[in-house]
């Protein structure tokens, strides 16, 4: 299968992700994520994302595709992948259609994870990473077993430095004004299957299953 994770900061495309991919056996793909490595690695791609990143506004097309055309050569995402935060502009999914015009496939399923704006404040505040797994948890949502410490590793969490609620506004915009219309990109080509993100977590894996199944 090939996937499309798309919805605002904290709908919980990051938490859904994992299971989808050990589910159907498939690569996941976060931009998000990848960024935030080469930031932490100093990476000259990394030095160039961080100060866009910290003001939750959105890197440019040219990089991001970069990026995700060098991932998708991976043997692991031959099989299929979840591309999860990216496509966000019309551009990225344009030139994402050509990538896989080449390599004469296509998106199966764009999964849109609708949630109203006002519940996200809640869970970008209190959400706390395990930076090198990508693992998520939440204070009160989804707390880890010991505070502040990953259930796997036993190594700390951190918080992301654009989860606060100042920076969240301007991810939010950024959201409605430049990854809105790559819904309707999606919606034209009949592909997108909307679900009801603001409910818990099981329930969205279970909706999730839903869509990937019919
Ligand atoms: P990115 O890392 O993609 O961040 P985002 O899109 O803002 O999404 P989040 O990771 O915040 O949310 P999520 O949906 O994964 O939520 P999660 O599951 O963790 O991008 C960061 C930055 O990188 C961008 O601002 C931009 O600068 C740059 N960037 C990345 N891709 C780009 C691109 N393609 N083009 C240009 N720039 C790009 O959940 C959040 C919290 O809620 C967690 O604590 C979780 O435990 C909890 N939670 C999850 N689901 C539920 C639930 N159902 N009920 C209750 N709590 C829940
Ligand atoms: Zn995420």
């Amino acid at each position: 299968k090939r996937l499309i994770l798309i919805g605002p900061p904290g709908s919980g495309k990051g938490t859904q992700s994992p299971i989808i991919k050990d589910e159907y056996c498939l690569c996941h793909l976060a931009t998000g994520d990848m960024l935030r490595a080469a930031v932490a690695a100093k990476t000259p791609l990394g030095i160039k994302a961080k100060e866009t990143m910290e003001k939750g506004e959105l890197v440019s097309d040219d990089l991001v595709v970069g990026i995700i055309d060098e991932a998708m050569k991976k043997p692991s995402c031959q099989k299929g992948f979840i591309l999860d935060g990216f496509p966000r502009t019309v551009a990225q999914a344009e030139k994402l259609d050509e990538m896989l015009q080449k390599q004469g496939t296509k998106i199966d399923k764009v999964l849109y994870f609708a949630i109203d704006d006002s519940i996200l404040e809640e869970r970008i505040t209190g959400r706390w990473i395990h930076a090198s797994s990508g693992r998520t948890y939440h204070t009160k949502f989804a707390p880890p077993k010991v505070h502040g410490i990953d259930d796997v590793t036993g190594e700390p969490l951190m918080q992301r430095k654009d989860d606060t609620a100042e920076v969240l506004k301007s991810r939010l915009q950024a959201f409605h004004k430049q990854t809105e219309p790559v819904i309707d990109y999606y919606s034209k080509k009949g592909v997108v299957a909307k679900l009801p993100a603001e409910k818990p977590p099981k329930e969205v894996t279970v909706e999730v299953q839903k869509v990937l199944s019919s």
